[in-house]
């Protein structure tokens, strides 16, 4: 086949080449965004009378059928036409001739490329963004049923303090939520219009760039041609951001998969979320929460891949640069992946409130309250802190928890404690005294749960 660039050429492209080369296997994805993109030129062109009138609304007529072609599965890609820009070029020359082979006028395929992928970007982020929303939701939902479900709180995975599963619910609401900010945000540096950089030195055609960045639904356009071809920090912040929600999620699903074990049986994930063993009959493994946890590598691996591919390269555009396509559409497409269906798994889990509150005692996970309760009688809290150590070491000795403690034992480490020690440090007093602003105490995470369905409700 003849290449569109194919004039100061002797031979044909080696096969091989042709294959290595390239990208349509992967960018055709962004034939949509193609399409656009080469409309609003097109118009622009004619418009400026770059070209005629009559041509440019010939190709954008043509381009909308090709665009319903290739909705409508009639349009086969082709190797040879190398990528995505090339193909549909091709398609519109073959349908409509000289007409067509006006279009790519004060254009390069390294301003259309960086076009390109910042409108599909944009294009994933707002999806992606919706099942955030979602993912918050659910949270949240969940959140409301378990305002008074206390589990242990851990540090070092050791039990430090009782909280409720609500309360750690809301502190994943808060991770999602600061993904969604972030991602918005990347938006805003990804919503800037390249077209008119051309190879790298603009262009001497009177582009209208403004009209097309307006057309495109842009906010601003690139201010250096250079840096117009160049940029792909954009993507690399996307990659950084979708790491983070893959971060987020990874922890979540460790935390489900420990619950999940017989040693904590805290949750138990639904039938229809777990899987069996071919050998073992008995076992009903998280494998979901196990996917999830695993595909975080394969999205940090593609972060770390876009950086390394960018390091090196000299301005302007280099053909390195095509390899930013494939780990960020896998990026993207392993998120959202894992979203609705890590949402589907929660929703639907059995939380198994008896054991969260036989786990949150043992472990003296009241300890700290019951220094509290020394310090509010007015013992300083250092001194306070080695009467419980004390405490604490006796009991253990006794194979006791410090509620088991009778009163005489409690007088023997210090003579304010009164009969009021027991409610000072019930499970329920430790939690629902922890009253300051972001606390787990039920009044307080209720007012967060309010605030968290504002906030849904303004997305
Ligand atoms: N397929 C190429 C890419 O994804 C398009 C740009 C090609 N430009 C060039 N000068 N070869 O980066």
């Amino acid at each position: 086949m003849a290449k569109l660039w194919g004039g100061r050429f002797q031979k044909s492209t080696d096969k091989k080449v042709d294959d290595f080369n390239s990208s349509i296997r992967f960018d055709k994805r962004m034939y949509k965004q193609d399409i656009k993109g080469s409309i609003a030129h097109a118009t622009m062109l004619g418009k400026q009378g770059i070209i005629p009138k009559e041509d440019s609304e010939k190709i954008v007529k043509e381009l909308r059928n090709i665009l319903k072609d290739i909705e409508d599965g009639k349009v086969e890609f082709l190797i040879d036409a190398e990528d995505i820009h090339m193909n549909i070029e091709k398609i519109l020359i073959d349908r409509i001739g000289d007409a067509g082979k006006r279009l790519h006028t004060g254009r390069s395929r390294n301003d259309q490329v960086a076009l390109d992928i910042r409108m599909y970007l944009m294009d994933e982020t707002a999806e992606i963004e919706e099942m955030l929303v979602h993912t918050l939701t659910t949270i949240v939902d969940l959140a409301e049923q378990h305002t008074e479900t206390i589990m242990p709180g851990y540090t070092h995975l050791q039990k430090a303090q009782p909280v409720t599963f609500a309360h750690h619910l809301m502190a994943y609401y808060e991770m999602f939520k600061r993904d969604l900010s972030r991602l918005k945000d990347c938006r805003k540096r990804t919503n800037v219009m390249p077209l008119g950089s051309g190879a790298l030195a603009g262009t001497t055609y009177p582009l209208d760039r403004e009209f097309v960045a307006e057309q495109l639904g842009f906010d601003a356009v690139t201010l250096n041609s250079l840096d117009g071809v160049s940029d792909r920090d954009f993507v690399i912040e996307l990659a950084s951001c979708l790491s983070l929600i893959m971060m987020h999620l990874s922890r979540f699903s460790e935390e489900l998969i420990l619950w999940s074990s017989h040693e904590f049986s805290f949750v138990e994930m639904d039938d229809a979320f777990s899987t069996g063993s071919s050998i073992m009959p008995q076992k009903k493994n998280p494998d979901v929460a196990e996917l999830i946890r695993g595909k975080t590598g394969r999205v940090y691996g593609h972060l770390m891949g876009l950086l390394t591919t960018m390091k090196g390269i000299p301005l302007a555009y280099n053909k390195d640069m095509q390899e930013d396509k494939e780990p960020i559409f896998d990026a993207i497409d392993t998120v959202k992946l894992c979203l609705p269906v890590f949402c589907d798994m929660i929703a639907t889990m059995t939380v198994k409130k008896d054991n969260m509150l036989r786990g949150s005692k043992g472990g003296f996970t009241n300890a700290t309250d019951v220094a509290d309760y020394l310090v509010k009688k007015g013992l300083p809290f250092r001194e306070a802190h080695a009467v419980v150590g004390r405490m604490v070491f006796y009991a253990i000795e006794r194979d006791k928890s410090l509620d088991d403690l009778t009163m005489a034992e409690f007088k023997e480490f210090s003579d304010i404690i009164e009969d009021d020690i027991y409610t000072a440090i019930s499970m329920e007093t430790c939690v629902n005294d922890r009253k300051v602003i972001g606390g787990p105490a039920k009044e307080i995470v209720e007012k967060a749960i309010r605030k968290a369905k504002e906030f849904i409700n303004q997305q």
